[in-house]
């Protein structure tokens, strides 16, 4: 596949999803420009953490796009399909990795990628989206407060060229993207449910009331997640309102 991203590299930022965010603001770079960076001083995670990554052992970065195809009702198609492409790549190394809702990748019980996507909105369709995308590539040994961290190198034993790794996982991003222009999202929801971590297994959840026993049933258009109790009851989660035990 043709290269049609356009990567500017930087040796150190504060954050790769702020700087995308502020090049935007400035000058609508073109779509598929890509800011990454051997290393962030404040990288940032969901729900406010900070995002750990060693100097120039991992991928960091942003993949500006203009998804005007989305409506924001449907605004997590964009988190599914981003999920799905990073699937695709480490599939393309043969490690079989799952979805674990809303925004991580899991290999096994541990995490080897997250996903930050920062939007605006015009109206009822999406403007402008910066995929931030932190993968462990290189390192393998993390801060003993990031217990359940893995890297593609701590799972294959091996070095990766990091400058390789991003070009193909751009393609498989830009290919998931591209895709969807043309694809209903009855086929993203799909192959997003057939990746997801736990899906319909019991498993040990957390929520305002405490912790329970419950299966993953699917998770909703607007990116809501419905678990069913033991006791059969269907509890619908917001994000932030459920955490995975
Ligand atoms: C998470 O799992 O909490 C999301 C992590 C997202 C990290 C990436 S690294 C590149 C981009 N820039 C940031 O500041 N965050 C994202």
């Amino acid at each position: 596949m043709d290269s049609n991203y356009h990567i500017i590299h930087l040796s150190e930022i504060n954050s790769t999803n702020d700087f995308a965010k502020e090049l935007i603001s400035k000058q609508f770079p073109v779509e598929f420009t890509v800011i990454s960076c051997d290393y962030q001083t404040k990288g940032k995670g969901q729900h406010s953490n900070v995002w750990h990554s060693d100097k120039a052992k991992n991928l960091t970065f942003s993949l500006i796009t203009y998804p005007t195809h989305i409506q924001i009702d449907n605004q997590f198609y964009l988190s599914k399909l981003i999920s799905l492409g990073i699937i695709d790549y480490l599939e393309s190394k043969k490690i079989e990795c799952k979805i674990k809702w809303p925004n991580d990748i899991y290999y096994e019980n541990k995490k080897i990628c997250g996903i930050l996507i920062e939007n605006t909105i015009s109206g009822t369709i999406l403007k402008t989206a910066v995929i931030g995308i932190g993968i462990n590539i290189n390192q393998t040994e993390f801060p003993k407060d990031i217990p359940n961290a893995v890297s593609l190198s701590g799972i294959l034993k091996k070095q990766f060229n990091l400058n390789e790794e991003l070009e193909l996982l751009l393609n498989f991003l830009i290919m998931r993207y591209m895709n969807s222009h043309k694809i209903n999202f009855t086929i993203i929801n799909e192959a997003y449910h057939k990746h997801l971590y736990k899906i319909n297994q019991p498993a040990l959840f957390k929520d305002k009331n405490g912790i329970f026993e419950g299966t993953v049933c699917e998770t909703l258009h607007d990116g809501r997640i419905i678990i069913e109790t033991l006791d059969k009851k269907v509890n619908i989660y917001n994000f932030k309102e459920l955490e995975f035990l």
